[in-house]
């Protein structure tokens, strides 16, 4: 499969010398030095870990990307209509952008800002969208989206011309990646980055039955599973890590408290490694906590939105109401 293949810097003669990323390193080191040792999802998106992120949304078990793609097909022109056919889409995480095609597809007039905090991959599904729509306006940002962001637009427009309506676009329930204080915070920010009167289509998981949950975060052909131990390569590759990644097992499993997916990676048996010259130990069966996907009922994605100072607007379901499809606006009167 495609993202089996070498990056070329591994099979070039003369490796370019690497420096490691100080925020990399200091998570890394902070987060396994917890009694509850864990890693910032952040890091899993490095070139390869992009790569097979983008694999998880293929597997079978993996329903969230497929029926969202549904969803955006069926009301992406309904979104247009309401937002705006030359709004300027500011899309959060914006990955390989295919999401992104079928609204752009309504949306013929807009201009583009994906903010990603893979560069590299950032520019790859650029140069494709550019090639799909010739003529849309692609302002591409490299940043992480958890800071507030600022766009890159002109900030005073040629007198008598109107503000372009902004529409945020947050899909793939990443929403759901943070604990609801974070998500809330996080909405907040995106009011700020995207300003009073912004609309916000977002994509978020619902609350179901957690054996479909589990499934979906511990597909059969480990997709997920490689995803999760690439992270324990990139430390070793990035840190100069000696972490034993065959002693690790991918764990997906069900927080009810929390109202969560959790993933971690399991230590088979007690072991010992060192990363950047720091030693570290654990049990047999110890853990690593990775992810978090926290799955909501409608209700609780309306409070979350308007704690966030987002009005929802229109809630858009699949037949089976596996997921929703919200658009949401900034208007709701906000302390400060
Ligand atoms: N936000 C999506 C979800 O929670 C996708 C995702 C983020 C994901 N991190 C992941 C999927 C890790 C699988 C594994 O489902």
């Amino acid at each position: 499969m495609y993202f089996t293949a070498p990056r070329p810097e591994e099979t070039s003669p003369v490796p370019a010398p690497f420096q490691p990323d100080p925020a990399f390193r200091a998570d890394v080191l902070q987060g396994l030095s917890q009694p509850q040792k864990s890693v910032p999802a952040r890091w899993f998106y490095d070139m390869r870990g992009s790569q097979l992120f983008e694999a998880i949304t293929q597997v079978p078990e993996y329903y969230p990307t497929r029926t969202e793609a549904a969803l955006l097909q069926a009301h992406s022109a309904a979104v247009a209509e309401r937002v705006g056919a030359e709004a300027t889409v500011v899309e959060f995480g914006s990955g390989s952008s295919i999401k992104t095609r079928t609204l752009l597809r309504a949306m013929p007039r807009a201009t583009y800002v994906p903010i990603d905090i893979c560069g590299e991959f950032l520019d790859e599904a650029c140069a494709a969208l550019q090639g799909l729509f010739p003529a849309l306006r692609i302002v591409p940002v490299e940043a992480n989206f958890m800071n507030p962001v600022k766009l890159p637009l002109p900030q005073s427009l040629p007198h008598g011309e109107e503000a372009r309506p902004m529409l945020g676009f947050f899909p793939g329930s990443t929403i759901g990646n943070l604990t609801p204080v974070a998500a809330v915070d996080l909405l907040r920010s995106m009011r700020e980055t995207l300003g009073e009167g912004a609309h916000l289509l977002i994509g978020m998981d619902r609350a179901k039955d957690p054996a479909r949950l589990v499934a979906a975060y511990d597909d059969a052909g480990g997709v997920t599973a490689l995803f999760n131990l690439n992270l324990l390569q990139r430390i070793n590759r990035e840190l100069g890590g000696s972490i034993p990644v065959g002693e690790f097992r991918h764990l997906a499993r069900w927080n009810p408290e929390a109202g969560r997916i959790e993933m971690h990676l399991q230590a088979r048996r007690a072991i010992r490694f060192e990363v950047d010259g720091h030693p570290f130990r654990m049990e047999g069966g110890e853990t690593i906590h990775t992810e978090n996907c926290h799955k909501y009922l409608p209700g609780e994605m309306r409070v979350l939105l308007a704690a966030g100072g987002w009005r929802e607007t229109e809630h858009w379901t699949d037949p089976q109401g596996d997921f929703s499809l919200i658009l949401a606006r900034a208007d709701i009167e906000q302390e400060a």
